[in-house]
């Protein structure tokens, strides 16, 4: 089974509360900051196209790939609602696209933590590397080491309540300290009160933390300019509170 087939027709459900809305402006101001204001962008690993699609309402000529064709499925619904005509498809955002000339490229919520091993998360910025025009600009972010090995990991429920909705999802989470990943044994409970149906749903996320040091290396071996790493969301350095950092990357202008 792959990451995300069953998981996906909840993700929304999962991620309500999530300031989308909120992340966007602080990446077009991180944009901005390095001057790129408008134009192309590129969601890598866009997952059900919240994001894109809070970027093409503002302006932005949007495009999304993402490996489940799931939330690619739901994407596409969501920019049909939304009256939207935003290129999404199914695909491996480690391996070579079609995408190019590109102003802007994004990759957010842990996608490059999905990227388990160094050769993954080159690929990812290579491809991100390629969709871009000279001069042009990565934001993404990632689970930082810092924080995962001073907080560690625990088990976490959560749960939602959308009449006649309940979800409840229990993370379970297994840490290798020699390979820096973590297995996430999420097991999912959907239940419609209603009806009194409940479903169950298991999938295996695992991720992969980084150290700035080693995430701006790598952005130098794909081509890019690193242009600083940060506690996400904020302008300070990453942090042991802060689960997730993010790093910002420019293509050379000459090139
Ligand atoms: C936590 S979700 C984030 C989705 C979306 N960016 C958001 O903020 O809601 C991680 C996403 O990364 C996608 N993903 C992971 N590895 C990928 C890869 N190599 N290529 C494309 N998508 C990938 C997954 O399918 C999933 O949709």
């Amino acid at each position: 089974m792959s990451v995300f087939a069953d998981y996906a027709p909840w993700y929304d459900l999962l991620y309500r509360d999530k300031d989308y809305a909120g992340e966007v402006d602080f990446v077009e101001a991180r944009l901005r900051d390095h001057g790129i204001a408008a134009g192309k962008l590129l969601d890598l690993g866009c997952g059900t196209g919240v994001h894109a699609i809070e970027f093409a309402r503002r302006g932005w000529d949007v495009a999304g790939v993402d490996l489940s064709a799931d939330m690619i499925a739901s994407a596409n619904a969501r920019a049909a609602q939304a009256g939207l005509e935003i290129p999404f498809r199914q695909g491996d955002a480690c391996e070579a696209g079609a995408e190019t000339g590109f102003d802007a490229v994004v990759s957010l919520f842990h996608v490059a933590s999905y990227q388990n091993d160094r050769d993954r998360l080159e690929a990812l910025f290579r491809t991100a590397h390629a969709a871009l025009k000279p001069g042009g600009v990565f934001f993404f972010d990632y689970w930082y080491g810092g924080a995962v090995l001073a907080q560690g990991v625990e088990t976490r429920v959560k749960v939602i309540e959308q009449p006649p909705l309940r979800l409840t999802r229990i993370a379970q989470s297994e840490h290798d300290e020699q390979k820096a990943t973590v297995r996430v044994n999420y097991t999912l409970f959907c239940e419609d009160t209603e009806r009194s149906t409940i479903r169950r749903v298991d999938e295996t996320h695992r991720m992969r933390y980084w150290f700035p040091f080693e995430v701006e290396a790598s952005l130098r071996t794909s081509g890019f300019e690193p242009a600083g790493s940060y506690a996400w969301l904020s302008g300070a350095a990453p942090n042991t509170k802060d689960w997730a950092a993010y790093s910002i990357a420019r293509k050379a202008a000459q090139p």
